[in-house]
This record gives structure tokens, C-alpha cells and sequence, in this order.
């Protein structure tokens, strides 16, 4: 016999959070190491390099590298590259570019995952504003995530505080649950409706990033198989945390 089952969200104990707390802060503490090497003329796979030697240091191990076949430990996307960008030794980062560095780590058997859009040096007034509006979607998701809310409360409030700007969410990519595995139910897009979906409950983990466009929420994966560009070729931001439900509200983990 069959019958619909409706997927199964994983709901974590005090003692996993406490070690996806672990997972979290270093991913975050990593990613703010990288910022500080964000300098005009640094190659994207040397920072790739300095974030797996920082995880190795941790005695954690990178995520993504292996994951599906990508290749590199973080994923580094630069201006109208939305995620995906793959290190390399001859890509440059310059001046003025807004560059996402987006980074996971699994430690005692728990992933971490968050990611950042970076300003380099002094960036266009357009790239500024797309990431205060960015990291505003982000923050005003968070304020929702709370025991009794649904899912969709959460997706409406990113693309409200985007949309009202006049920026578009991305579609085709979205946040999902995170656990024991990196891509954990429930899918958390960046778009919804209010009322809709599973109500949240305490100890769900949720990675929550917004992905937002200057342009059309249009986006392609270039020849290379992995690097996901604009359509227009406008800039894109990409702010990613990993969120537990609490019995309060919530807790972020990807913080320091
Ligand atoms: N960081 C992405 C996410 O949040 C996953 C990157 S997958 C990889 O879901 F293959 F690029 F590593
Ligand atoms: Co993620």
C-alpha cells in the first residue's frame, strides 16, 4: 500500500544544537577571517585555501568540498554571480566588487552553513544599499521564526522587505532544514505565503538565506556547471544563517 506521508522534519535535542552552536560559530568566525583578506588582488582560491586550512585547524571538515562534486571548500561569488562561484588561483578580486562567500563545515557529525556578501573597499551606491536590503530580509525573517508561526511567514517576510525595495527574490534556489545532513526538510524559500506551510516547532534548524537581485529574479548556471549568474548580469546578494526554533522564539547559531 501507499499512502502520501508528508516529509519528515528533523527535530534536534539541546545536546545536537549545542554541537550545531559549535558547527555555527566557527563557520561564522571563518567567514569573518575571510573578510579580513578581502583585499584588491587576492585570488578566490587563496581565500579558498586559508578557509580550509581554518577548518582544518578547528578539527572540523569542510562541507561542501566533495558535496555533489564541488570542487573547492567555500563557494566565492563575485558582483552578478549569485552562488556557486568556484575558487580559482586566477580570478582576482578588485576594488568596488561585492563578493559572497558562502561556507559549511560538519563538526562531530553536524553541518554549519552560512554565507556573506561582502563589500570590497568602497562599493557603488547601488551595491550598498542591495546589501542592507539583503541583510534587512534576513534579520526580518529571523523576527519570525518563533514556536506557532509557519514557514511561510518566514519565506513571505524576505521577499516583503525585498520586494518593497524594488529588488526580486530568487527562485530556483532556496534554504532548507540542516542537521545531520546539509539539505534537511523543509525546503525554506525566499518567497511565500503568510499562513502557509509546517508550523515551526522548537528544535528545527532552519539555514535561512535570502537571495536577492538589483534586476529580474532570473538566474543561469554558467558552462563550468556550478556558477549560478543574473540573467541581466545585475548585481546579487546572498545572506545565509542557520537558525534553531526555541521554546522563546529562536537562536541563531551562525553568530560568533
Ligand atoms: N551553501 C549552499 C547551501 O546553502 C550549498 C552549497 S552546495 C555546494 O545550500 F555544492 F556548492 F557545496
Ligand atoms: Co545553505
Amino acid at each position: 500500500m501507499h499512502s502520501f506521508q508528508p516529509p519528515v522534519i528533523e527535530l534536534k535535542t539541546k545536546l545536537e544544537i549545542d554541537i550545531m552552536r559549535e558547527a555555527g560559530r566557527a563557520v561564522a568566525r571563518i567567514l569573518q577571517i575571510l573578510f579580513t583578506k578581502l583585499e584588491p588582488g587576492v585570488t578566490t582560491g587563496e581565500l579558498d585555501k586559508i578557509a580550509l586550512q581554518e577548518i582544518r585547524s578547528l578539527g572540523m571538515n569542510p562541507a561542501f568540498l566533495g558535496y555533489r562534486g564541488y570542487p573547492a571548500t567555500a563557494c566565492i561569488s563575485i558582483n552578478e554571480e549569485l552562488v556557486h562561484g568556484i575558487p580559482r588561483n586566477d580570478r582576482r578580486i578588485c576594488a568596488g566588487d561585492i563578493v559572497t562567500v558562502d561556507m559549511g563545515v560538519i563538526h562531530n557529525g553536524y553541518y554549519g552553513d552560512a554565507a556573506a556578501t561582502f563589500p570590497v573597499g568602497v562599493v557603488s551606491a547601488e551595491a550598498r544599499e542591495l546589501l542592507q536590503v539583503t541583510k534587512d530580509s534576513l534579520d526580518s525573517a529571523i523576527a519570525c521564526v518563533k514556536p506557532g508561526n509557519r514557514l511561510g511567514d518566514v519565506s513571505r517576510a524576505i521577499q516583503d522587505c525585498a520586494e518593497q525595495k524594488g529588488y526580486a527574490v530568487v527562485r530556483d534556489y532556496v534554504g532548507h532544514g540542516i542537521g545531520r545532513k546539509l539539505h534537511e526538510e523543509p525546503p525554506v524559500p525566499n518567497f511565500g505565503k503568510p499562513h502557509t506551510g509546517p508550523r515551526l516547532v522548537p528544535g528545527m534548524v532552519l539555514a535561512i538565506e535570502p537571495m536577492v537581485n538589483c534586476g529580474g529574479y532570473q538566474v543561469k548556471t554558467l558552462a563550468d556547471e556550478w556558477t549560478v549568474v543574473t540573467v541581466d548580469g545585475r548585481l546579487c546578494a546572498h545572506f545565509e544563517h542557520m537558525v534553531a526554533v526555541t521554546d522563546e522564539g529562536c537562536e541563531v547559531l551562525t553568530v560568533l
